[in-house]
Protein backbone atom coordinates (compact mmCIF):
# COMPACT_ATOMS: atom_id res chain seq x y z
CA UNK A 1 0.00 0.00 0.00
CA UNK A 2 1.15 2.97 -1.07
CA UNK A 3 0.79 6.20 0.97
CA UNK A 4 1.57 10.05 0.35
CA UNK A 5 2.87 12.37 3.05
CA UNK A 6 3.01 15.72 2.09
CA UNK A 7 5.48 18.15 4.67
CA UNK A 8 4.40 21.58 5.23
CA UNK A 9 6.94 22.80 3.05
CA UNK A 10 5.08 21.08 0.38
CA UNK A 11 7.79 18.38 -0.19
CA UNK A 12 6.46 14.71 -0.86
CA UNK A 13 7.59 11.72 0.76
CA UNK A 14 5.85 8.30 -1.28
CA UNK A 15 5.85 5.44 1.52
CA UNK A 16 5.10 1.58 0.94
CA UNK A 17 3.59 0.12 3.99
CA UNK A 18 1.47 -3.06 4.84
CA UNK A 19 -1.54 -3.90 5.38
CA UNK A 20 -2.97 -3.40 8.76
CA UNK A 21 -0.17 -1.02 9.66
CA UNK A 22 -1.44 2.25 10.89
CA UNK A 23 -0.48 5.53 8.85
CA UNK A 24 1.34 6.55 12.36
CA UNK A 25 3.76 3.57 12.05
CA UNK A 26 4.31 3.36 8.57
CA UNK A 27 5.70 7.46 8.87
CA UNK A 28 7.61 6.75 11.83
CA UNK A 29 8.92 3.74 10.16
CA UNK A 30 10.09 5.84 7.04
CA UNK A 31 11.09 8.47 8.89
CA UNK A 32 8.78 10.98 7.79
CA UNK A 33 9.29 13.71 9.38
CA UNK A 34 6.31 15.76 11.30
CA UNK A 35 4.77 13.10 13.43
CA UNK A 36 6.24 13.11 17.15
CA UNK A 37 3.64 10.08 18.33
CA UNK A 38 4.72 10.43 21.62
CA UNK A 39 2.48 7.96 23.15
CA UNK A 40 3.45 4.94 20.67
CA UNK A 41 -0.01 4.83 18.97
CA UNK A 42 -2.08 4.74 22.11
CA UNK A 43 -4.48 7.30 21.18
CA UNK A 44 -3.61 9.80 23.73
CA UNK A 45 -0.74 11.96 22.86
CA UNK A 46 -2.29 13.54 19.72
CA UNK A 47 1.13 14.46 18.29
CA UNK A 48 0.26 11.83 14.97
CA UNK A 49 -1.88 14.41 13.89
CA UNK A 50 -2.55 14.64 9.87
CA UNK A 51 -4.29 16.37 7.63
CA UNK A 52 -6.35 13.90 5.04
CA UNK A 53 -6.61 15.31 1.77
CA UNK A 54 -10.11 15.96 1.04
CA UNK A 55 -10.61 13.84 -1.64
CA UNK A 56 -9.88 10.88 1.07
CA UNK A 57 -11.24 12.19 4.01
CA UNK A 58 -14.67 10.71 3.63
CA UNK A 59 -13.29 6.97 3.13
CA UNK A 60 -11.82 6.55 5.86
CA UNK A 61 -13.72 5.13 9.07
CA UNK A 62 -14.97 7.14 11.08
CA UNK A 63 -13.28 9.32 14.07
CA UNK A 64 -14.19 7.37 17.36
CA UNK A 65 -15.16 8.79 20.69
CA UNK A 66 -11.71 8.20 22.01
CA UNK A 67 -9.85 9.68 18.51
CA UNK A 68 -12.03 13.11 18.34
CA UNK A 69 -11.66 13.74 22.43
CA UNK A 70 -7.83 13.58 21.89
CA UNK A 71 -7.83 15.45 18.48
CA UNK A 72 -9.15 17.88 21.07
CA UNK A 73 -5.84 18.42 22.43
CA UNK A 74 -4.22 19.04 18.74
CA UNK A 75 -2.68 22.14 17.84
CA UNK A 76 -3.72 23.76 15.43
CA UNK A 77 -6.54 21.08 14.41
CA UNK A 78 -8.43 21.43 11.24
CA UNK A 79 -11.32 20.03 9.82
CA UNK A 80 -9.35 17.34 7.76
CA UNK A 81 -7.47 16.34 11.17
CA UNK A 82 -6.93 12.52 12.10
CA UNK A 83 -5.21 11.05 14.15
CA UNK A 84 -2.48 8.90 11.85
CA UNK A 85 -2.41 5.98 14.83
CA UNK A 86 -6.08 5.55 14.35
CA UNK A 87 -5.80 5.10 10.75
CA UNK A 88 -5.07 1.22 9.64
CA UNK A 89 -4.60 0.58 6.55
CA UNK A 90 -6.22 -1.45 4.27
CA UNK A 91 -6.09 -1.83 0.20
CA UNK A 92 -9.03 0.89 -0.37
CA UNK A 93 -6.44 3.30 1.21
CA UNK A 94 -3.94 2.92 -1.35
CA UNK A 95 -2.66 6.51 -2.58
CA UNK A 96 -3.98 7.87 0.92
CA UNK A 97 -2.31 11.64 0.59
CA UNK A 98 -2.14 13.45 4.22
CA UNK A 99 -0.48 16.73 5.30
CA UNK A 100 1.78 17.11 8.13
CA UNK A 101 1.89 19.79 10.06
CA UNK A 102 4.44 21.95 10.64
CA UNK A 103 3.98 21.93 14.61
CA UNK A 104 2.63 18.78 16.84
CA UNK A 105 2.17 21.27 19.89
FE1 LIG B 1 -0.28 9.31 20.24
FE2 LIG B 1 -1.41 8.83 17.87
S1 LIG B 1 0.58 8.37 18.49
S2 LIG B 1 -2.29 9.77 19.61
Amino acid sequence: IQVVFIDSMGERRDVSSREGQSLMEAATMAGVPGIDADCGGACACATCQVYVDPKWLSLLPPTSEGEASMLEFAANRQDSSRLACQIRLTADLDGLTVTTPEFQF
